[in-house]
């Protein structure tokens, strides 16, 4: 990628997806469509596997790029990133890399996290960790209960920056500082706001952050990102150790230093083995359009698109409605319907299979989340999405 971006309109970024050529796509919470120069990249780097001429070193120069990009977009320094696979993968990492002792406490909010962001927590009891389990109120964080759950043994405080149902953005801010009150690592799962919405780690009080490219980056699955702050990295040990992670005199993979190895200086001693490498090709690639868009165009366009739907499924009487109290748990991410009431791709509320079934119908794509019907933008959507969803709940009865 260039170090300048070159300026992209939303309407140009938003031609290049073929998937947005009929009805609306208002699944990013669950997956990226592909970006024709992404999907290009891809070919470039398959192309050169074919051809057996191209190296790793240059392969590589698309994670260096990638990594630096990343940093950008978060407000980090590129040393502080680590190019990895997924979310599970960075939050096992820096959970594993703690020197925990009996009596440590970790404090989440078990109900609002994803799968991948519980069990690296649950199984810390086996070590004699407590783990402070915070309910949430009304699906959010109980920021100040999370700040009460903490103390002088607490370790790690780790939330999803954007809960993938029902979807309201964390105070970041609030809870980080909450954490450094006490010395503890403030470890976000961020996956449902990279590449969407904004995000700049200093402010945020954010000491790890982990991503896959899976979602809002617009890349494709089994690569991501971690971002350990260079306040931090010292303090952490990693759990596995390859050369990638050896401070080294050259690039050589296979290049053995001295036995009495240095850890690389920043992030990159979390990084484990080969690279994946179609990976970093599409994500330096999408790195670029989100760079030339914009992260505030992009984040303003998405969070426009959001609150056109959130007001055409009150109007439609698909309620409750996800309805942010302020700016701070505003997000790209709209859900209809009682949290919780069903689960993943199915919902016991009589009224949502069946509006799902027809929204589906009108070509709008999305999803069923803890029972509730899920609809996400990101800055590719416009107003025209909420016309179809519109059109498509003109004239619905809502079953009792
Ligand atoms: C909040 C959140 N965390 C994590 C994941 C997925 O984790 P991984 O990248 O490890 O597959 C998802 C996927 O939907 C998610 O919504």
């Amino acid at each position: 990628m260039n170090d300048v971006a070159i300026p992209l309109s939303l309407a140009a970024f938003r031609e290049g997806f073929p998937a947005l050529q009929s009805g609306a796509y208002l699944s990013i919470c669950d997956k990226a469509i592909l970006h024709d120069r992404v999907r290009d990249a891809v070919d470039d780097f398959l192309t050169g596997m074919a051809g057996g001429n191209a190296t790793r070193v240059g392969h590589e120069t698309h994670v260096t790029a990638a990594r630096k990009a990343f940093a950008a977009m978060i407000g980090a320094s590129a040393d502080e990133i680590a190019f990895g696979r997924n979310v599970s993968d960075g939050i096992n990492a820096v959970v594993c890399a703690m020197d925990w002792k009996a009596g440590d406490n970790a404090v989440v909010c078990l109900a609002l996290e994803h799968p991948n962001n519980i069990y690296p927590w649950l199984r810390l009891k086996k070590r004699g960790v407590t783990l402070r389990d915070v309910p949430p109120v009304n699906g959010r964080i109980d920021q100040a209960a999370m700040a009460d759950a903490m103390d002088a043994s607490t370790r790690m405080v780790s939330c999803a920056s954007v809960s993938f149902a029902p979807g309201y953005r964390a105070d970041l801010a609030r809870l980080g500082a909450a954490a450094r009150r006490h010395d503890a690592l403030f470890l976000v799962d961020g996956v449902q706001s990279a590449g969407i919405l904004c995000h700049d780690v200093e402010a945020e009080n954010v000491d790890a952050f982990a991503t896959s490219t899976s979602k809002g980056l617009l890349g494709i699955y089994g690569a991501g990102f971690l971002y350990v702050s260079s306040r931090w990295v010292d303090r952490l040990e990693p759990a596995y150790l390859s050369r990638p992670a050896v401070a080294a005199e050259n690039d050589d993979a296979s290049a053995i230093g001295a036995y009495d190895y240095r850890l690389q200086p920043g992030a990159r001693r979390f990084e484990v083995g080969s690279y994946n490498l179609a990976g970093a090709y599409a994500v330096d690639a999408a790195m670029a359009l989100l760079a030339g868009v914009g992260a505030d165009t992009v984040e303003r366009q998405a969070l426009m698109v959001a609150e056109g739907l959130r007001a055409a499924l009150h109007a439609a009487g698909a309620t409750p409605v996800s309805q942010p109290a302020d700016a701070h748990e505003t997000s790209h991410i709209v859900t209809a319907g009682p949290l919780d009431a069903g689960g993943h791709g199915f919902s016991s509320t009589a009224w949502v299979e069946p509006l799902s079934a027809r929204l589906a119908e009108a070509g709008v794509i999305h999803t069923v989340r803890r029972g509730q019907l899920r609809l996400a933008t990101h800055g590719y959507n416009t107003e025209a999405d909420v016309a179809l969803v519109r059109d498509a709940l003109a004239g619905w009865q809502r079953a009792a």
